[in-house]
């Protein structure tokens, strides 16, 4: 049976504008902020592919919009509401089938894909994670709030939640160490790192960003070139506060209080570092650190601070030749390190550590008055309260709760940032300072002691023991995320931002995808209620569980949650599914297991028990240990038990495990080889007529290969694919890594037969891509979409054999032979839809090709007045053609390269000028032309058309036909294509192509009049 997601009225554009809904600033999922986890799906998406996938093609869609989805939709067919704040509610015949129906999601992560399953009511959900963290969140997201919506709890857990996590509040508040170490109206300070200037011997702070706050009101960028000034900004600004640097230490420049003014009418350019008011100029100063550069400046004597070298134990400005040398601020960090170690163990002694070349410091303290911000210069004495917080570590030390476990070993080729390493951060509660550190660690002990209270609380109530155990597991595992949230924002790598208007001015420790060395990091207070803070978190966490209980507050769904690798789901041996839907890493994308470690210390530590001897096991206990015989084992980190099973693609990490070095392709080849095998257990556990739904990000036409790989040969066929909108556009990645704002949904089933030679696939490929393709246009679908939808009918003939004889790499096969035949498929269909072409009419040059795929399926930028691509867009569009970037850029010249950018080197309008213009910028010359592609005629032909009259324009087509009759021929089609409705009416080039067809075919022509052109 067909089902709706296989079938072209799968009302993709509703459920992509839902998921876009979901982006926006008020349409965040609640129970997302409860704290962080990478690539979550939108919800509204989730929903639509698993009821889709399982009701039949010819489901009412228009049901399927208001009751499933839940969207409102208006005239202009938009969705207006944000449709994940409602639950489903489908018609009692669909809610009949999804209850006959089991659900599996072995790569779970935080849920999205399991809670929509839970929502719409599927018999049996079952969600499976490799990682423990990613496993206790799920539970938290699935499993407690649909056991305590059963047993009638749900209301009271989200108040009992709200009333412990007040009661550890008010303990730590009381708690003297708390009460000698903060000022009660300091909400954050912001810190950095001093180094011991190696010229003057004073100790120097490396400031990253001199700004405390620049916030415009209605402050707009200057154009860059004439009249205007890179990087600046003018207009109105609330806010305007910045450091200074004066005798010898930090003070504080705030500009409203200065000009005793709400709104500062200013010119800022942050670059340059400086803002104008009233004709008045003040200097901002521009970082002393560049650990890109490997620089730094002293403050107290300007000198420069370079290299340190280790042989002569000596700075040095100049790198010398050959000599060993290290960046004198990275070693001074690795000193820092070093040395804390020996000191809260003992063996050297406080006045011994601040001599370290390196030490955190206190810059600035943030209050919080009136829902305003107020920066005060940091005071020695408030330094000083770091060492009284080291002080009363050291009498702790041994302390189960202080986490001491090993960061990773490994920085990684090509995944996410894990370079923290390098400064000498290499266990984790390094990655703290002080004060931090201590807070933390009561938090956690207060924490475990709450659940121990909720549980005595509910036997003294008579509960019965399994019940009492699990709500105190529940209420602890809130709890706990909420102290995850706040050490997310609360250690020596966060980031102080300036400019954007919002009390949380903060960057997460995990909001990149790594973690990266910061200068400038923040410490929030534990207490006052403000947005961060433990209490603040509290907050958010309620929300967050009211969202799920209300969630799981109408199904009948049976949940599970399970901590099992997708590789080989041991644990489901016996058990089939009629629908797998799950979202699979996507290659070197986030090291998971690495980065979440930085939760795993934490959450290990709240949610077990603490003895002299060490942690012993209380709940979830299968995620923090194993059992060995009778007794247990702690499972230190995840990356020492797992990363070598996370499906994923790290150089370094298979490196390291393997005790050698291995190179990409290896490591691509181990990547692919995880995501095969979890193939192939997903096959397992699927039903013969069951239906598999993957989740994939698609920047990279490698990842296609891989996945197709990975799926084919695991006997899966792909019966339909479609882009989805997931992640937020405005990302901020590690390295500056292209953001991926849409996956690929592909559905996949059971069943591959028989062996056929390549050209009898390749003829089905065609003719299925061809069909599909027009399918598609009638239905109205363009862009990504459209090439999508038809790659897939491709893949879908493809994959449905077992074996094509004489292909061996999978990959190559698909890249060479598979993307080719999609992209003449769709072209053939352009050429039927547009009109009066007969059999055999497509374009066929790869210049072509190209051109005209670019032209229908995107649109152009408003701002370059062309179309502009991103790598992403080049691959997918020159995916058939064979072209690489390269190629089209400096060998067709097709496209240019503007930046991270590539403008389509079109007309910019119908005239002469215009024309003449895109002959320059393709260097193409109209008198002595040559000739690299078709797209070269077209253009000609163009400029001819606008010109010249109809008899020197035919002069010159044969002219041109002398030179190369296939090229002019391809170049007619391309006009005949480009002239026609899939050009919105605005693009000049449509008219100009309407004009070429008719002056080559002779029309406005005696001639052509008299043959009847
Ligand atoms: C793209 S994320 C899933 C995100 C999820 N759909 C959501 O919306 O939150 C992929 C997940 O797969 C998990 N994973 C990686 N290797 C795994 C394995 N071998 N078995 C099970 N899960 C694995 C990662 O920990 C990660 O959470
Ligand atoms: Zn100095």
């Amino acid at each position: 049976m067909e089902t709706l997601i296989e079938s072209p009225d799968f009302p993709m554009d509703i459920v992509n504008q839902a998921a876009a809904k979901e982006k926006q600033g008020g349409g965040r999922p609640e129970f997302w902020e409860m704290v962080f986890w990478w690539t979550r799906k939108p919800l509204a998406s989730a929903r639509a592919v698993l009821a889709a996938a399982a009701l039949p093609a010819d489901a009412k869609v228009s049901m399927f919009v208001s009751q499933v989805l839940r969207t409102r939709v208006n005239m202009r067919n938009e969705v207006e509401n944000v449709p994940h704040r409602e639950n489903p509610s489908p018609p009692p015949e669909w809610r009949e089938r999804f209850a006959k129906m089991r659900v599996l999601d072995p790569f779970a992560g935080f849920g999205s894909i399991p809670l929509e399953a839970v929502r719409l009511g599927f018999g049996e959900v079952v969600a499976v994670e490799l990682l423990p963290t990613a496993y206790v969140f799920l539970k938290a997201v699935l499993e407690y709030p649909k056991w305590a919506v059963e047993k009638g709890l749900g209301q009271q857990l989200v108040k009992d939640v709200e009333r412990w996590g007040r009661w550890v509040a008010e303990q730590l508040a009381q708690d003297p160490d708390i009460k000698e170490l903060y000022d009660p109206d300091v909400a954050v300070c912001i810190g950095t790192w001093e180094v011991k200037c190696p010229h003057c011997g004073k100790y120097t702070p490396l400031i990253g960003n001199w700004w405390l706050a620049r916030v415009s009101k209605a402050a707009s960028e200057e154009e860059e070139g004439e009249g205007g000034e890179e990087g600046a900004r003018s207009g109105l600004f609330s806010r305007l506060a910045w450091m200074d640097w004066e005798n010898g230490s930090v003070k504080v420049v705030d500009l409203n209080r200065e000009l005793k003014a709400k709104l500062i009418k200013a010119k800022v350019n942050a670059r340059q570092g400086y803002v104008e008011v009233g004709g008045r100029k003040y200097n901002v100063r521009h970082p002393n650190v560049n650990a890109r550069g490997e620089a730094a400046t002293c403050l107290h004597c300007g000198n420069q601070i370079r290299y340190y070298l280790p042989k002569l134990n000596r700075h040095s400005v100049e790198k010398p030749k050959g000599a060993e040398a290290v960046w004198y601020v990275k070693h001074a960090l690795r000193e820092w390190n070093r040395m804390l170690e020996e000191y809260l163990s003992g063996r050297i002694e406080l006045e011994k550590l601040l001599e370290s070349p390196a030490k955190p410091t206190l810059l600035v303290k943030v209050k919080v008055r009136e829902g305003d911000l107020e920066f005060e210069p940091a005071t020695k004495q408030d330094t000083e309260r770091l060492w009284k917080a080291l002080e009363k570590l050291r009498k702790m030390w041994g302390d189960p709760d202080i986490p001491s476990e090993d960061l990773w070993k490994y920085t990684s080729g090509t995944a996410g940032n894990l370079s923290i390493i390098i400064w000498g951060f290499d266990k984790f509660y390094k990655l703290f300072n002080p004060r931090q550190l201590l807070t933390l660690v009561k938090l956690v002990k207060l924490i475990r002691e709450a659940g121990k209270k909720v549980e005595e609380e509910k036997l003294r109530e008579r509960w019965s023991k399994e019940d009492a155990f699990k709500y105190a597991e529940a209420i602890t595992a809130y709890l706990a995320m909420t102290l995850m949230k706040h050490v997310d924002y609360n250690t020596i790598v966060t980031l102080w931002n300036p400019g954007s208007w919002s009390w949380n001015k903060v960057a997460h420790t995990l909001s990149m995808r790594g973690i990266a060395m910061q200068w400038n990091w923040c410490e929030i207070a534990p207490i006052p209620d403000l947005p961060l803070t433990y209490m603040g978190i509290l907050g958010n966490t309620q929300d967050g569980l009211s969202y799920l209980i209300f969630a799981a507050s109408n199904s009948l769904s049976g949940v599970k949650v399970i901590l099992d690798d997708a590789t080989l789901l041991s644990s489901l041996s016996s058990e089939k599914f009629d629908l797998v839907v799950t979202d699979p890493p996507y290659r070197d994308d986030v090291p998971y297991v690495e980065l979440s470690d930085f939760f795993y210390v934490w959450l290990k530590r709240a949610l077990s028990d603490a003895s002299n001897s060490g942690l012993a096991p209380r709940f979830a206990v299968e995620a923090f240990f194993k059992r060995v015989g009778m007794t247990y084992r702690e499972l230190r980190t995840q990356w020492e038990e797992l990363a070598p099973r996370e499906v994923g693609l790290n150089a370094g990490r298979l490196s390291y495990f393997s005790g050698r070095e291995v190179s990409e392709e290896e490591t691509r080849r181990h990547f692919i080889e995880l995501l095969h095998r979890s193939f192939l257990s997903m096959r397992r556990l699927l039903k013969d007529d069951g239906l598999l739904v993957t989740y994939y990000a698609h920047t990279d036409p490698e990842a296609w290969e891989e996945l197709i790989s990975a799926g084919w040969r695991a006997g899966f066929r792909v019966t339909a694919a479609f882009p989805v909108a997931t992640e937020f556009a405005l990302r901020v990645t590690g390295r500056g890594k292209a953001a991926l704002d849409t996956s690929i949904v592909v559905v996949w089933r059971p069943g591959v037969r028989g062996e056929a030679l390549w050209d009898q696939v390749y003829r089905e490929a065609l003719a299925s891509a061809e069909e599909r393709a027009l399918e598609l246009l009638r239905a109205g679908r363009s862009g990504v979409d459209l090439f999508v939808g038809t790659l897939a009918a491709t893949l879908s003939a493809v994959t449905s054999r077992e074996r094509i004889v004489g292909v061996d790499d999978v990959g190559k096969f698909v890249r060479e032979r598979a993307y080719p035949a999609a992209a003449r498929g769709l072209a053939r269909a352009i050429s039927r839809y547009v009109g009066g072409s007969e059999a055999g009419e497509e374009v066929r040059d790869t210049g072509a090709l190209f051109y005209m795929l670019a032209k229908i399926l995107l649109l152009p930028s408003r701002r370059a007045g062309r179309r502009v691509m991103d790598r992403s867009a080049v691959h997918i569009i020159s995916f058939g053609t064979g072209l690489d970037s390269k190629e089209l850029v400096n060998k067709l010249r097709v496209v240019e390269r503007r930046g991270e950018a590539f403008h389509l080197l079109e007309p910019r309008g119908g005239g002469r000028d215009e024309l003449v213009e895109l002959m320059r910028e393709r260097g193409l010359d109209p008198k002595r032309p040559q000739l690299r592609s078709a797209v070269d005629v077209l253009h000609l032909l163009e400029y001819y058309a606008v010109a010249l009259d109809v008899r020197s324009f035919r002069e010159r087509l044969d002219g041109l036909r002398s030179l190369n009759a296939v090229l002019v021929e391809e170049a007619l089609r391309l006009a005949r294509v480009l002239g026609g409705r899939l050009l919105p009416l605005n693009d000049p080039e449509r008219a100009l192509c309407q004009r070429v067809t008719s002056y080559a075919t002779g029309a406005g022509t005696l001639e052509g009049w008299l043959h009847g052109a």
